[in-house]
């Protein structure tokens, strides 16, 4: 930078693009400081606080968030946030959890057409069918569902905490929707009789036990994690499985020399970001609801103070139950 030239906005994010270097390149960073730097000023003059799930990119993952996590960690977070404004980059069952769980607050989702397979595949009246059909079985609900949903379900669980969940309910069989691989995963490891549901994410399915064999092939000394929404088969294949959290854990703490993360693609980018000496292998699929979000859409949510997410409040206090039911095991 000259000395006669005023700083641009690049200068003034540079302590910002250091923390994602290792991952956009400084000729891709000149497209975001202006949005990063606004949403910086937006939020202290909202009192908003930016809460991201990790699959954001790590523009908006590491440069502008104040909490990261998965879905039970933004859950969590969601009911301890003191500021007036949530702004939620993620889909739009977890803005609805953060307005079930902290409903004084205004709750914004940058694009409200960020959905969820999953959450799509099942209504409120196909609960009450199941329900019909195996009278007395308890109803476990992924938070990956519409507070309509949540609100005919006795407990919402996620994948960091399915398996506490059914071990709490003590029973021999659940109804577990809308995931069937989650809901068999998990079935293995429970021993509890899972009554399913064909709800799939639209990432996670794509994967195969044949791309972990290739990939084996290739890399013979990678450790490989998948998400709980993949088939069985390919969790079957890894070793290990568990929430984006886990997966996030496990690597920070044993640091492998090098990784496979069978899931969304912006995982991988998240935690090289912190930690380049990783290698990551990275059959990822993309989430197109969760990349409808970008520094531009949240910037003008809090610009806008929209989208703002309602709750039908008929739904809202039974939703609440099963999801404070979920955060008390
Ligand atoms: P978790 O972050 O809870 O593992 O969920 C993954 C997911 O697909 C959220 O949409
Ligand atoms: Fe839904 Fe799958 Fe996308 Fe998560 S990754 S939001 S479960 S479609």
């Amino acid at each position: 930078m000259s000395d006669t030239l005023a700083p641009t906005a690049v200068d003034r994010t540079a302590h910002l693009y250091e923390k994602v270097r290792h991952v956009i390149p400084e000729v891709e960073w000149a497209t975001y400081a202006d949005d990063a730097e606004a949403i910086l000023r937006l939020k202290q003059q909202r009192n908003a606080v930016v809460l991201a799930h990790n699959y954001q990119t790590p523009e908006i993952f590491h440069c502008v968030s104040d909490v990261v996590g998965d879905s039970l960690a933004l859950a969590r977070e969601a009911q301890q946030v003191d500021a007036d404004v949530i702004v939620l980059a993620g889909v739009h069952f977890m803005a609805e959890t953060a307005k079930l769980l902290n409903p004084t607050k205004t709750v914004l989702i940058p694009d409200p057409l960020a959905g969820c397979s999953l959450a799509e595949s099942i209504t409120a009246a196909d609960v009450c069918s199941l329900r019909a059909a195996h009278p007395g079985v308890p109803v476990v609900t992924y938070v990956n569902t519409s507070a309509d949903v949540k609100a005919e379900s006795d407990i919402c669980c996620t994948s960091g905490n399915a398996v506490k969940v059914i071990e709490s309910l003590g029973v021999d069989r659940v109804i577990m929707i809308p995931d069937e691989f989650l809901a068999q995963n998990i079935a293995r490891q429970t021993g509890v009789e899972v009554i399913t549901w064909p709800g799939r994410c639209e990432v996670h399915e794509r994967f195969t036990a044949q791309d972990i064999e290739r990939i084996r092939a290739d890399h013979p000394e990678t450790v490989v994690l998948a998400h709980p929404e993949c088939p069985p088969e390919v969790v079957a294949a890894a070793d290990l499985a568990g929430s984006t959290a886990q997966m996030l854990d496990f690597v920070v703490q044993r640091r492998p020399r090098q990784v496979t993360l069978i899931t969304e693609c912006s995982m991988s980018d998240n935690i090289a970001a912190q930690h380049p000496e990783i290698d990551f292998v990275r059959p990822c699929n993309l989430c197109p609801h969760m990349k409808r979000n970008s520094l531009a859409k949240i910037r003008h949510s809090l610009e806008s103070m929209t989208h703002e997410v309602t709750i039908d409040p008929a739904v809202a206090d039974r939703a609440r139950a099963a999801v404070d039911r979920m955060l008390s095991v």
